[in-house]
């Protein structure tokens, strides 16, 4: 028998797993569009509920989104905002548990999510505000969310905010990748039926995600903020060194559409987001836009809030 050479072996293994990238990037890539639910059927349900979650899959999600954020006590939960007063009853289970904080130049009350316990962000209600038949609702921690959706659809979490966290001596991108691999999903193909796609706004985030969980996809997120940007090749390979593919806001996409063309050039899969029955959209019908932007400028996936809504055919 060949005893092969410890060189040898890390040569084929790291050669195994970029087949395994490739392969993911090329069925991202396929005509087979990609459905992604924005915080769950979020236009039918509170956003980050099992509610959502569970509608997501009902109307065909090929992934639900989560976005995370971390408690008081570590725990990885999954919420939009930094702060529980917009989607939970916060302001009166906690009246006394705000800090004050500027927000878009005006100082604000806020409940963070880093200051309460998993035990005290469990007697919120985060369904009421949405609707009277969703009171009760809890805001799930990330693993209820994948006990739920596992085996119906892909897992697909945000980091959010993981500077803020590192600034306080929280390490997110490791939460994560814990809890990944406690659920065995921390490679590629480790279970066809759930697979993952992590994104973040953050660079170092998705640097860190790439040496460590080099098989998954990571998407990039790049926000309105960055509109008027163009974004040229040089970056756009920058990316592709740590990232497998872009999230830009859509607006970024109608104002250069030749960065669809440009990013699969390098191997990156292209994601916008959000398509929204609430929001007026660029051609006055969310069926209209989706298909535009699924089928004539050719992006991959897209963020909705309808998953109803997301056309499958041209
Ligand atoms: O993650 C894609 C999109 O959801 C980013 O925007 O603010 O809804 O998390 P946001
Ligand atoms: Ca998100």
């Amino acid at each position: 028998m060949n005893i092969l050479s410890k060189q040898h072996l890390c040569r084929l293994l790291s050669g195994a797993v970029a087949v395994l990238g490739l392969l993911t990037l090329a069925s991202a890539q396929s005509n087979t569009k990609i459905l992604i639910a924005h915080r769950g059927a979020s236009a039918y349900a509170p956003e980050h509920t099992l509610a959502a979650y569970r509608l997501a899959i009902e109307q065909g999600a090929d992934y639900v989104e989560q976005d995370l954020g971390v408690t008081r006590d570590g725990v990885l939960v999954c919420l939009h905002d930094d702060s529980l007063e917009r989607t939970t009853n916060v302001r009166e289970i906690f009246p006394g548990r705000f800090v004050e904080e500027q927000v878009n130049g005006r100082m604000r009350q806020r409940w963070r999510v880093r200051d309460l316990t998993l035990s005290e962000i469990k007697q919120l209600d985060a369904g009421s505000w949405f609707g009277a038949e969703f009171a009760g609702s809890q805001v799930p921690t990330w693993q209820e969310a994948i006990d739920l959706i596992r085996g119906s659809a892909g897992l697909f979490p945000e980091l959010k905010s993981p500077g803020d966290y590192r600034s306080l001596g929280i390490d997110m991108p490791s939460l994560v990748i814990d809890l990944l691999r406690r659920n065995g999903l921390d490679t590629a193909g480790a279970d066809t039926d759930t697979p993952v796609i992590l994104q973040s706004f953050d660079e170092t985030s998705l640097r860190r995600l790439a040496s460590e969980l080099p098989t998954l996809p990571r998407v990039f997120l790049i926000g309105n903020v960055s509109r008027q940007t163009v974004i040229t090749n040089t970056r756009l390979q920058e990316m592709a060194t740590f990232a497998t593919g872009i999230g830009p806001a859509k607006e970024i996409v109608l104002a250069q559409p030749d960065l669809v063309e440009r990013a699969h050039a390098l191997g990156l899969t292209v994601m916008p987001y959000t398509f929204r029955s609430s929001a007026t959209n660029s051609l006055d019908n969310l069926e209209k836009e989706m298909r535009h932007f699924l089928f004539t400028l050719g992006v991959d996936a897209l963020f909705t809030n309808n998953p109803d809504r997301f056309p499958r055919q041209p």
